[in-house]
């Protein structure tokens, strides 16, 4: 029996909504066809975006959405995306796929698509190939009113009101395709452009992300914090993120593996590549420590997920993939991460939202899929804004040879429901585990569970899109102030709890 110890009486930190945030880039399906279909489409739609995506995006509470890119954001011009439709510039996405980019979805659907969804807006600046003008115009555009240019020039496009920009990022990968970028190099180019990411309404300030390092990138981090802390310290508002990368790859960069098609060593390999995450933060956050010892910036992880190689038949340069029960877990896992350390994590973002990489929805024409990983999101949103309680479980090692994880990974909050919400993860591919939950000096009044559970393969098709899906779990013994319960193997767990 393990025994998962929870502490109602020790909150360790604040979970920021947008831990559980998301990511859609001009690449593949995923802005066109996938959210964006147009308003003449035959798949319903309000002004052009899709009703069911929207819809199933708003149930599981999307609470921000970053905006074009990704390496996309550092070759675009904000100016191709605006004005009328017939006369915005046609060009090539030489990034992704070399199909034609008609600019048809641009700044004003993007603040459209998000005013549907109830999020957050994080748009990505272009520091590799903009300059330094076009970046402080757009933000004009964007968040200016009165009289200016771009203000006026926003009125004339149809809309005078400003709009919100919640987070603005100041380039992406510049350490690669945004520029390929040294970090005192690309530091400096952080000091002077953020400097025009003007702040123009008061209580509507803009979080600036400054761009952070590739997975165990050290050298990245500490170059561009030194380059930037001495103003950091004496500038209010000049840096509040700083963006980290981590893809799960599980065969590596080169041979990226099938999203379908493996086997347990592969399984667990994915795994224990996800929990490496934990590390990352862990390391990043100590040379931020050094630099802000009162974690005023936060650690941004605006990209990870699984990568896979795509799925056969489809374009190379999609980066269309398949979502099992595996990535359920990975979801999982990071979700579970991010909570933990959540004094520093104050933004995450999953790689990407629709139809590319680790997606919550896949579509095909007019039907649409929720993946395993969307099931995961969902049931973790009662952490969205909650207070991350002390929690421990203890584990045994599993897992292949040279593979090995832990069993078991958790983590607890106290929910704004006034719930206690605890989710719990069985890595195990074969075996289920019987659980003891101790939570101290608290009485637990009701349960109400839900899993995800199946064969590590399982996944949704457009011919079975319910597969895989979440039921009821109520196999839950209250006792006090404990509750025995058994997790059946590849599982993800919700248990909400009455105090
Ligand atoms: O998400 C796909 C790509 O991965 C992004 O465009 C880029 O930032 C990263 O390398």
């Amino acid at each position: 029996m393990a025994k998962l110890y929870v502490n109602p009486k020790h909150q360790l930190g604040h979970i920021n909504p947008e831990i559980q945030g998301h990511f859609s880039e001009h690449l593949g399906r995923c802005i066109y066809e996938g959210l964006y279909v147009g308003e003449n489409s035959d798949i319903p739609n309000t002004n052009g975006m899709r009703n069911d995506v929207v819809e199933a995006l708003k149930e599981m509470q999307i609470p921000v959405l970053r905006w074009p890119g990704g390496c996309f954001a550092d070759e675009y011009h904000w100016m191709d995306g605006i004005g009328p439709k017939e006369t915005r510039k046609k060009m090539i996405n030489t990034h992704w796929g070399g199909v034609v980019e008609d600019n048809s979805f641009g700044t004003h659907e993007f603040m459209e698509l998000c005013r549907q969804l109830g999020c957050k807006t994080y748009v990505n600046g272009n520091v590799g190939s903009g300059t330094v003008q076009e970046m402080s115009e757009w933000v004009e555009y964007m968040t200016f009113e009165g009289v200016s240019p771009m203000a006026d020039l926003r009125a004339k496009n149809g809309h005078p009101e400003s709009w919100k920009v919640d987070y603005f990022g100041v380039g992406n990968e510049n350490w690669g395709c945004g520029g390929n970028m040294t970090p005192e190099y690309y530091g400096n180019l952080y000091r002077r452009y953020q400097t025009y990411v003007r702040n123009y309404k008061k209580g509507q300030e803009i979080f600036k992300i400054c761009c952070g390092p590739n997975v165990d990138d050290y050298y990245w981090t500490e170059g561009v914090l030194k380059t930037t802390h001495d103003h950091a310290e004496k500038a209010h508002g000049f840096m509040n993120g700083l963006s980290l990368h981590y893809y799960t790859h599980p065969d590596g960069w080169e041979k990226k593996g099938s999203a379908l098609d493996f086997d347990e060593e592969k399984y667990y390999k994915t795994m224990k590549k996800t929990l490496y995450m934990e590390e990352l933060i862990k390391n990043h956050g100590a040379i931020m420590d050094q630099y802000d010892p009162e974690k005023k910036i936060g650690l941004i992880v605006d990209e990870w997920g699984t990568w896979y190689e795509v799925e056969p038949g489809t374009n190379p340069g999609f980066l269309y993939q398949q979502n099992t029960m595996r990535d359920a877990l990975v979801a999982g896992i990071n979700l579970n991460i991010f909570n933990k350390h959540c004094d520093r994590v104050k933004m995450a973002n999953i790689a990407q939202l629709v139809n590319v990489l680790q997606s919550v929805i896949l579509t095909e024409g007019e039907k649409m899929i929720k993946t395993p990983t969307y099931h995961v999101f969902n049931m973790y949103k009662y952490h969205q804004d909650g207070e991350l309680l002390e929690s421990y479980v203890e584990t045994e090692e599993i897992g292949h040879k040279d593979f090995k994880v832990p069993n078991l990974h958790e983590s607890v909050s106290l929910g704004k429901d006034g719930r206690i919400h605890v989710t719990l993860n069985n890595l195990s591919v074969t075996e289920s585990y019987d659980i003891d939950a101790v939570f101290t000096e608290t009485d637990i009044k009701g349960v109400e569970g839900t899993i995800l559970t199946g064969e590590m393969h399982a996944h949704n098709t457009f011919e079975e899109p319910d597969a895989v899906r979440t039921e009821k779990f109520d196999q839950v013994e209250i006792g006090g102030q404990s509750l025995k319960f058994t997790i059946p193997a590849c599982s993800v767990l919700h248990l909400a709890l009455e105090i």
